[in-house]
């Protein structure tokens, strides 16, 4: 097990990853964009090592919790939320959470779309949407009305097909910012699958830039339309 000490904006945290269970430049994407938590009850859904619910803690949220439905991400999450001495931040699983109320679900998707077994941390199901599917349908029930979800797309996955859960679950959604970002080993493993999505959902992106591909990310802004 590896230990890597982040620095944010006014704190260090200390986080252990393991070869499975590791930061992403996903990861970094989100806390570069993370939102306002002062004095707000926050939940990590997808927690992997705990840091996006750590960072919460670093930038004054009120209570997290954190959620995986891994085994060894929610050991990992914990060693993470004690090593750092965070009083704050503990990890409950949905039941639990529902009893809470949540203002703001942060989620890092698992999203990579694959046809195959791959690593569990990466994988999205065949189009990528499986665990972004669990994430809108769950936070219907776990945030407060007025709460708001943020997570994280990318372009490898067919928007057409989250928008229209969203629409189905009465959802607003925004994008916050974007970025592109080189495709990682564990994509071009797979590449011959995102080359079909692509060539099935006008809406699925690959940017090549000579021999390289990029995928383009987005943070998404959630919340219930207003009646
Ligand atoms: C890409 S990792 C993100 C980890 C961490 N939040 C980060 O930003 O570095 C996604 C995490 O979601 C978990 N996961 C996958 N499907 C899930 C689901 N349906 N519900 C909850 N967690 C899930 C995986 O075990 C993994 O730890």
């Amino acid at each position: 097990m590896k230990l890597k000490e982040i620095v944010f904006n006014t704190s260090k945290a200390k986080i252990h990853v393991t070869s499975q269970i590791q930061l992403t430049p996903f990861t970094e994407f989100l806390i570069e964009n993370f939102p306002d938590v002062q004095g707000l009850h926050v939940l990590d859904f997808g927690s992997g090592t705990g840091v996006l619910g750590i960072y919460a803690s670093l930038k004054s949220a009120s209570r997290v919790f954190c959620y995986d439905l891994n085994e060894k991400a929610i050991e990992l999450t914990q060693k993470n939320i004690l090593f750092n001495d965070l009083k704050n931040v503990s990890v409950l699983n949905l039941e639990e959470v529902r009893r809470r109320s949540i203002d703001i679900i942060i989620s890092n998707p698992s999203s990579l779309p694959a046809d195959s077994k791959i690593n569990d941390f990466f994988d999205g199901g065949f189009y990528g949407n499986k665990m972004i599917d669990d994430l809108l349908v769950s936070s219907t029930r776990l945030l407060k009305d007025s709460g708001v979800l943020f997570f994280i797309h990318t372009s490898l996955v067919p928007f057409s097909l989250i928008e229209e859960l969203l629409m189905k679950l009465d959802f607003n959604w925004s994008v916050i910012n974007s970025k592109n970002l080189l495709f990682r080993p564990v994509y071009l493993r797979n590449l011959s699958h995102l080359l079909y999505l692509e060539s099935r959902f006008p809406e699925v992106k690959i940017h090549r830039k000579g021999e390289k591909f990029y995928e383009e990310i987005r943070l998404i802004r959630v919340e219930r339309i207003k009646r």
